[in-house]
């Protein structure tokens, strides 16, 4: 671990069938007022909305209701839920759905008790709060982002087309209750996404200095040898009960800060992604999947050892009559396997972009940070999206 680190995840997570049994005893700790967010509609469908609902009434709870969270959450989705929770006086934001949900919530946490103007400075200058965000609780139904036990609220501006990320410790939950039933019914399309969210993560850290040994890439070949076979096991049967708690436990893990230690970190393919998302509003996890590929067969060059050690660690290629190049290639070729067997994107065709005469706009507009082993040239980036189409 040549690198120094500081580690501190402070969510109380809550994990497995019975975990919601703990959502009363952690409510007693708040104040009577919640503001109880969700997205579209599925946890009124699936029964997650009854069930919390039942709790909160049981516990003596004054309920305001924010829903109609949109996946990919906007400024003014956030601008909205922050007036509804001063006019509730909120004592608790319980955040019911997946990363978008969730995300809204944590923007709403801090817009709800401070002024000015918060989207420059948390979300552009990434600054770190001095005032103290409302507290929020966590009841995921869809494993993928990490956003449960990670700080980090992404939020599109819509006006600016900037979808942008804040500083990665700004907004942990409280509490996070993680029952991996609860993603039963989340559709193929969204567990698919979700599980390559969680792929990427880990490769963000793992792709990237130092590349002396250390245990976080040994925890990160470790999650991604358990992603590609639950991956399978819970195309077969979604109500795998061990492959969907092992999809769910793994994505929390990639952001709970673990992989990251004693690693510089990349998070270029995310930055891509991002844009992409501010321009054509495209699932998060599919987009990844879908430029992944053509992201790292641009990058491999400047580091053939590191991406030799994932073709022989995770893909299990064989290196026989291989040179190191040849074997990171074919490293990258399993994993453009994997998503195209899995039934992840292959192309930003696949996700409805129709014309890619805008992607050089989406080029132009990512905003470009130091990255792991190359950080790319704004025409690097615009051949990737042109190669990814
Ligand atoms: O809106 P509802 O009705 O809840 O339906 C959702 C939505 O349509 C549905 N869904 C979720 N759980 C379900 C379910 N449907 C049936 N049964 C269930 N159990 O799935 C759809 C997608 O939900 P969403 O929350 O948008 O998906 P996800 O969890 O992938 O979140 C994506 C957002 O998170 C951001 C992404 O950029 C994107 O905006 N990210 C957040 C990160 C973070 N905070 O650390 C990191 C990630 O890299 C990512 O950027
Ligand atoms: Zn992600």
């Amino acid at each position: 671990m040549d690198l120094d680190f500081a580690y501190h995840n402070p969510v109380k997570t809550f994990f497995g069938r019975t975990a919601m049994e703990n959502l009363p005893d952690l409510l007693a700790q708040y104040g009577k007022n919640v503001l109880l967010a969700y997205g579209g509609g599925s946890i009124k469908r699936n029964g997650i909305y009854d069930q919390v609902m039942t709790c909160l009434k049981d516990c003596g709870k004054n309920v305001t209701e924010f829903s109609g969270i949109m996946a990919n959450p906007t400024y003014a989705k956030v601008l909205e839920g922050a007036r509804l929770a001063r006019a509730s006086g909120t004592d608790l934001i319980l955040a019911v759905g997946g990363g978008s949900v969730i995300d809204c919530c944590k923007a709403v946490s801090i817009f709800a008790v401070e002024e000015g103007d918060l989207w420059t400075k948390y979300w552009l200058e990434r600054q770190e709060p001095e005032v103290k965000p409302l507290p929020l609780g966590v009841v995921l139904t869809m494993a993928g982002t990490g956003s449960e036990m990670d700080g980090d609220a992404v939020i599109t501006h819509e006006e600016t087309r900037v979808k942008s990320s804040c500083s990665e410790s700004a907004f942990y939950p409280d509490f996070a209750i993680l029952n991996p039933v609860f993603t039963y019914s989340a559709p193929q399309y969204q567990m698919l996404s979700g599980i390559f969210d969680t792929f990427s993560h880990i490769m963000e850290a793992y792709f990237s200095p130092t590349d002396a040994d250390n245990i976080s890439d040994d925890l990160a070949e470790a999650l991604m040898r358990s992603l590609i076979r639950n991956t399978a096991v819970a195309l077969e049967d979604p109500e795998d009960y061990t492959a969907r708690s092992n999809l769910m436990w793994a994505s929390s893990l990639a952001l709970s800060g673990l992989l990251n230690l004693s690693k510089t970190e990349d998070w270029e393919v995310h930055e891509i992604q991002h844009q992409l998302g501010a321009y054509y509003n495209v699932t998060h996890g599919m987009a990844l999947a879908a430029i992944s590929p053509a992201y790292y067969r641009t990058v491999c060059i400047h580091a053939i050892p590191r991406f030799k050690r994932f073709a022989l660690n995770v893909w299990n290629v064989d290196p026989a009559g291989k040179t190191d190049e040849e074997m990171a290639l074919a490293g990258i070729d399993a994993l453009a396997d994997y998503i195209r067997t899995s039934g992840m994107a292959t192309s930003l065709r696949e996700l409805g972009i129709t014309d890619p005469s805008g992607l050089g706009e989406v080029a132009s507009s990512c905003i470009r940070r130091p990255a792991g082993y190359h950080t790319l040239t704004r025409n690097e980036i615009y051949q990737i999206l042109k190669d990814s189409f």
